[in-house]
């Protein structure tokens, strides 16, 4: 989908009377000679997970409205099948993909540490991305595959993606969730054909509510209501890697640091974010997403609730047979389920405060990690993640072994 020459100025001048230090400039301009490059055909276990050593296949599954996911399962090089320990489900951000977990080195990157620990690795890749695979009816030109939010996500794609590994598995499945990842993992998890599938959860940033989000970025647009503008200009995919977002992300990174300081601005400061990597993640990120989750986003930023679509009251009554779009009820969550979290003190999109507010919901006490000095791409891309946050997960997960039946 193309945007219209309207909606590329517009959406620039948003950037742009925002990102005042962000001055293009062509020559200089290096951030995203990735961004262009075309994503091979190929898969993600051919392309990002065998050539560092590891094992993989590709699988594919299909949600209940046609969508095809492709999931991939890792294991050690030293570990057989067989020996392997539980399954683990990781469930990637917004405008992130499966990628997400393997971006840095085997010693650094939690989808290899996982693997390498013993656990039976499957990577989720939600609708759109580029690492599933269309639908069985539409095709992305259409407007109608990209009429969901993360509802959809949670409900449909990370409900399957569950089922699958438990049908092959023939074990429940221990979930592993970023940003968006945990949106979805805490609304599935409020329905009890999901949670009975779910040996335990490990949150990174773990998102229900969103009111006190901080990101001077994401609250600008927010307050242009960027989100409704581009759904009535008719656009329903975002994606940074067409023309026009090619475009967009040259104006808003002039080289490097500017892009860095953009993220910043986005995610909240984070401590050990490496930007000499920053065009070596720009190869796969970032990915599509719908128009109609950013508008699901903003919703929740501006209500401060965590409920489904709010289509306005009249198609409310039509979709829900009530005013108000229903709740997710955090409460909900079966206390039989573990949960862990972590979260950062300079993550400018999990606050601390929505964060707090999350966990005084649940009906169980979690297992909490709280790193002050950590951004929101700290949890994932920090150069010290090994030993600030995934050591803590992993002994959280040994700790369900023991008294478990694995
Ligand atoms: C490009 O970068 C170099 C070195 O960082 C600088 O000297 C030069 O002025 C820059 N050129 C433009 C057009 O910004
Ligand atoms: C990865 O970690 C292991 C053990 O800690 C170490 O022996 C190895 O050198 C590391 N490899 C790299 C590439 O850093
Ligand atoms: C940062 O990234 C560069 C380029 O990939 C790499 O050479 C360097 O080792 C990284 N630094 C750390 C602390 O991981």
């Amino acid at each position: 989908m193309e945007f219209s020459a309207a909606a590329i100025a517009v959406t620039a001048a948003l950037f742009i009377s925002f990102a005042s230090t962000a001055v293009y400039s062509a020559e200089n301009f290096t951030a995203a000679s990735n961004l262009r490059r075309k994503l091979s055909t190929a898969g993600l276990c051919a392309i990002v997970i065998e050539p560092s050593g590891f094992p993989c296949t590709e699988h594919t599954t299909r949600t209940k409205d046609g969508y095809v996911l492709g999931l991939q399962r890792v294991s050690s090089p030293s570990v057989t099948v067989q020996e392997c320990g539980s399954p683990v489900l990781l469930i990637h951000g917004l405008f992130m993909g499966g990628d997400a977990w393997f971006l840095d080195s085997p010693n650094q990157s939690l989808g290899f540490i996982l693997a390498n620990h013993g656990y039976d690795v499957w990577v989720g890749n939600v609708r759109g991305t580029h690492w599933s695979h269309g639908h069985v009816s539409l095709s992305e030109d259409d407007k109608e595959f990209w009429d969901w939010s993360w509802q959809e996500l949670a409900l449909n794609d990370l409900g399957e993606m569950i089922h699958y590994i438990y049908s092959v598995t023939y074990s429940k499945v221990l979930v592993v969730g970023h940003s968006q990842g945990t949106i979805m993992s805490l609304a599935a998890f409020t329905q009890p054909d999901i949670a009975k599938m779910v040996e335990a959860a490990a949150l990174l940033c773990p998102i229900s509510y969103l009111g006190h989000i901080t990101a001077p970025f994401v609250l600008r647009l927010v307050k242009l209501r960027l989100d409704e503008v581009i759904m009535a200009l008719g656009i329903h995919e975002l994606n940074f890697k067409s023309n026009w977002g090619t475009r967009i992300i040259d104006m808003m990174c002039d080289g490097h640091l500017d892009c860095s300081d953009m993220l910043a601005s986005i995610t909240g400061e984070n401590c050990c974010f490496n930007s000499s990597r920053i065009d070596s993640y720009l190869e796969y990120e970032p990915h599509p997403s719908s128009s109609k989750n950013l508008h699901h986003l903003f919703q929740m930023i501006r209500q401060g609730t965590f409920t489904m679509y709010d289509y306005g009251k009249w198609k409310n009554l039509m979709y829900y047979r009530q005013v108000k779009p229903p709740e997710f009820d955090v409460s909900s969550i079966p206390s039989s389920l573990p949960i862990w979290m972590g979260y950062g003190g300079n993550d400018a999109l999990a606050d601390v405060a929505d964060v707090q507010h999350t966990i005084k919901e649940l009906a169980s006490k979690p297992d909490l990690l709280y790193l002050e000095n950590y951004g929101h791409i700290d949890f994932l891309l920090s150069t010290r993640a090994k030993e600030d946050v995934y050591d803590s997960m992993l002994a959280f997960f040994s700790s369900l072994g023991k008294s478990s039946s694995f």
